[in-house]
Formats: C-alpha cells, sequence, structure tokens
C-alpha cells in the first residue's frame, strides 16, 4: 500500500509522514531528502549545476540510501552519512537547478518507486500523487498559510541556527513556493484525487487522527 503526502515547504508533511508510517508500521520515503541529497553530491564534486547531462551522469553514478528508522533514519550518499548536512541552506538554495531537470526527475521517480516496492510506503514529496505514484491507495495534500508555514521552520531552525530571521524565512518559503509551483516538470499540484487538508489551525495531532482516520478506513474495507 501506497501513501501519497504532497504539499509545499512547511506544511507538515514530514513530521506527518514520519508519525504515521510509524503507527502503521510503514516504510517512510523523504524524497525531498533524495533531492538534497544529489544536490550536496553535485556541490560537493563542483558539478555545474546548470549542466543536466553531467548532473544526470551523477546521478546514475550515485547511490542514495536510508537507513534506519523513525528519529534514527539517515541518509546516505554512497556510504556518507549527510543526513545533516543537506539540511544546509546552501544546499536548500541550490535544489531548484537539480529539480527542475526532466532527466534528474525521471531517474529520481525510477528510484523512488523501486525503494516504495518493497513494502508498504508513506512517501512524502510535490509529486507523489501527480507522478511517482499515481495509483496510491491514499492521496494527501497538506496545506497551510504562508505566515504559519514560516513560523514552523522559524521555531525549527532557531535552536540550533541563532542567526536566522524571520523576514528571511518568510522570504525563503515565498521564494521555494513560487519555484515549486511554476517548474516546467512535475510542479507541485493538488490532485482532484487527493484529500485537502489546511493545517494552519490545527494541532499535529488533529491532522495525524484525520489522516489516520482516512487511511484506516482502507485498510478495513
Ligand atoms: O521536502 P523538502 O523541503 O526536503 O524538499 C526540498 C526540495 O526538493 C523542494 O523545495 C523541491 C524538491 N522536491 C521535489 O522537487 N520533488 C519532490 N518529490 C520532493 C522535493
Amino acid at each position: 500500500m501506497i501513501i501519497a503526502i504532497d504539499g509545499p515547504a512547511g506544511s507538515g508533511k514530514s513530521t506527518i509522514a514520519r508519525m504515521l508510517a510509524k503507527r502503521l508500521d510503514f516504510r517512510y520515503l523523504d524524497t525531498g531528502a533524495m533531492y538534497r541529497a544529489l544536490t550536496w553530491k553535485a556541490m560537493q564534486k563542483g558539478v555545474n549545476l546548470e549542466d543536466e547531462n553531467a548532473l544526470c551522469r551523477l546521478m546514475d553514478e550515485t547511490t542514495i540510501e536510508f537507513q534506519g528508522k523513525d528519529k534514527n533514519l539517515n541518509v546516505f550518499v554512497d556510504g556518507n552519512n549527510v543526513t545533516r548536512e543537506i539540511r544546509l541552506p546552501a544546499i536548500t538554495n541550490n535544489i531548484h537547478y537539480i529539480s527542475n531537470k526532466p532527466g534528474v526527475r525521471q531517474r529520481m521517480v525510477k528510484l523512488q518507486q523501486k525503494l516504495a516496492a518493497t513494502g508498504n510506503t508513506v512517501a512524502e514529496g510535490r509529486d507523489m500523487g501527480s507522478v511517482v505514484f499515481p495509483n496510491a491507495e491514499r492521496k494527501f495534500f497538506l496545506d497551510a498559510d504562508i505566515e504559519e508555514r514560516a513560523k514552523r521552520r522559524y521555531a525549527e531552525f532557531k535552536p540550533s541556527h541563532k542567526e536566522v530571521f524571520y523576514a528571511d524565512v518568510i522570504k525563503d518559503i515565498e521564494t521555494r513556493d513560487m519555484r515549486d509551483t511554476t517548474r516546467n516538470n512535475s510542479p507541485l499540484v493538488k490532485g482532484s484525487d487527493a484529500i485537502y487538508i489546511n493545517t494552519t489551525k490545527l494541532t499535529i495531532e488533529e491532522v495525524f487522527n484525520m489522516m489516520l482516520k482516512e487511511i484506516e478506513a482502507i485498510i478495513h474495507k
């Protein structure tokens, strides 16, 4: 069974996807981490981020793997644990070079489908319901007002990045929204078959329970 969760940055996808995967004992597939991982490697190797052929070749010779579970889920690139590094702003700011290349996306989609084929999966990203898992048993689209999403990101960053400013976080989210929704290839879209949840005024537990109810309804069908 595949549960597909899409939505913009800060909508609560990752937190909820992790919680659902844990409760249901499903695999959690963080596809954003995969785009981050390739961005990390391209930057390490000094690959020209505008060169689609070079990025496709890089993807072909790169191993992206997940190991562990729940809080101990780690992302490895060619055996190197990059879990922390791929969250750095330098990576976030450059992902769009990677994620707008059709050849790279094709390869990512194949790998994501292969990983999900190993068992029940909660997959989270931008094109899960539309492109990667069009036949997912349940599709969700999580959303929230931009101020709320920025507030969440700010609270997340503040303890570890003392220099972060709310105004910068909101600007960053605006830029990412624009890039995610206007990209030519697999832009973030809400399909008519996805359950739409606006999480602005909801607690994590409320969102979790709403989604769990929807999923359990099909498990027990
Ligand atoms: O979910 P995240 O913030 O870790 O994702 C990082 C970026 O990766 C996001 O801004 C767009 C891209 N992405 C994508 O293009 N397709 C996906 N399925 C997941 C992420």
